[in-house]
């Protein structure tokens, strides 16, 4: 397998290797990969002759440096995993010196809107982070299409977004949720979690779909109030938002219009912070 530290030599190698009958796939990383992740490569893999896969903790958007310390890196388990997806996938794995050049900083960026809500307004500089890395990911691999998770899906309307506006010639490819058996959304953090942590988190799910259920009969501010007893039983439990949300905008709804909606939830368990979302209709 290619493993590349470098930009200019990942970026050469793409240049001499991906003619006109080619097409490059990307798949962005933080590592610690799982499932979820498996699951965006195999679709790159299915859809386009070359696939690459980035995996750098990308400092610029974490908010609480704690969170960025512990934020865990298993470069060499990361590797083996993406050999049994195939042998052929391309890593770039940088340093944050190779990706930020001494400047770790974010470029500022306007989503309209879509940046202001939920985890924009609960991670301040956010998605300015996101939107830096990606962009400078996006001109080192130069894709014809990148997959995002919606496991993310403020971040997968953010990156379509930043495309749409700068016209980048890349097609944005949203992929479904892989879960643990218990529902729990798969996600690098949930090692973070004791076992008996990791049982309760499926609480999360659980009650995503029951709001799922809810939204055919009830109104919003019903389905919220719900929510937030829900998850007052439980002490060990904090939570940062539930909002329903217009798909497109992710603007919270307050009534049921002729629109696509999904609920969004920010949950933490002893310092944890959990995510997870669901459509309603
Ligand atoms: P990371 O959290 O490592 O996630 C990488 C990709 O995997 C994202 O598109 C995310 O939505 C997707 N993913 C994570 N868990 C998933 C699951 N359970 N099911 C399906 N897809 C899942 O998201 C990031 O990294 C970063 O913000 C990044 C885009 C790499 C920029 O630094």
């Amino acid at each position: 397998m290619l493993i590349f530290n470098d930009k200019a030599g990942l970026g050469n190698y793409l240049a001499a290797h991906s003619g006109s009958n080619s097409a490059i796939g990307f798949v962005p990383t933080m590592g610690a990969l799982h499932e979820g992740h498996l699951s965006l490569l195999r679709q790159s893999v299915a859809d386009n002759t070359v696939t690459v896969i980035s995996i750098f903790v990308n400092p610029t958007q974490f908010n609480n440096p704690d969170d960025l310390e512990k934020y865990p890196r298993t470069l060499d388990s990361d590797v083996k995993k993406i050999g049994t997806v195939s042998e052929a996938i391309i890593v770039f794995a940088p340093s944050v010196d190779e990706m930020y050049d001494g400047n770790t900083q974010s470029a500022h960026f306007s989503f309209d809107g879509l940046e202001e809500q939920m985890e924009g307004a609960h991670r301040p500089g956010h998605f300015d982070g996101v939107g830096t890395i990606v962009k400078k990911l996006f001109d080192i691999v130069k894709p014809d299409r990148a997959y995002f998770g919606e496991k993310d899906f403020q971040q997968l309307q953010v990156v379509r977004k930043m495309a749409e506006k700068a016209s980048l010639p890349v097609q944005i490819i949203g992929c479904p949720i892989l879960r643990e058996p218990s529902g729990l959304a798969m996600s690098s953090r949930n090692e973070r979690l004791s076992g008996e942590d990791r049982e309760k988190a499926a609480f999360i799910y659980k009650t995503l779909t029951e709001t799922r259920e809810l939204f055919e009969f009830h109104d919003i501010a019903q389905i919220k109030k719900y929510v937030a007893n829900a998850f007052g039983q439980y002490p060990e439990f904090v939570l940062e938002y539930f909002e329903i949300a217009d798909e497109a905008t992710l603007k919270p709804a307050t009534v049921k219009l002729d629109k696509k909606y999904r609920a969004f939830i920010a949950v933490t368990i002893s310092n944890i912070r959990l995510i997870d979302n669901i459509p309603l209709n």
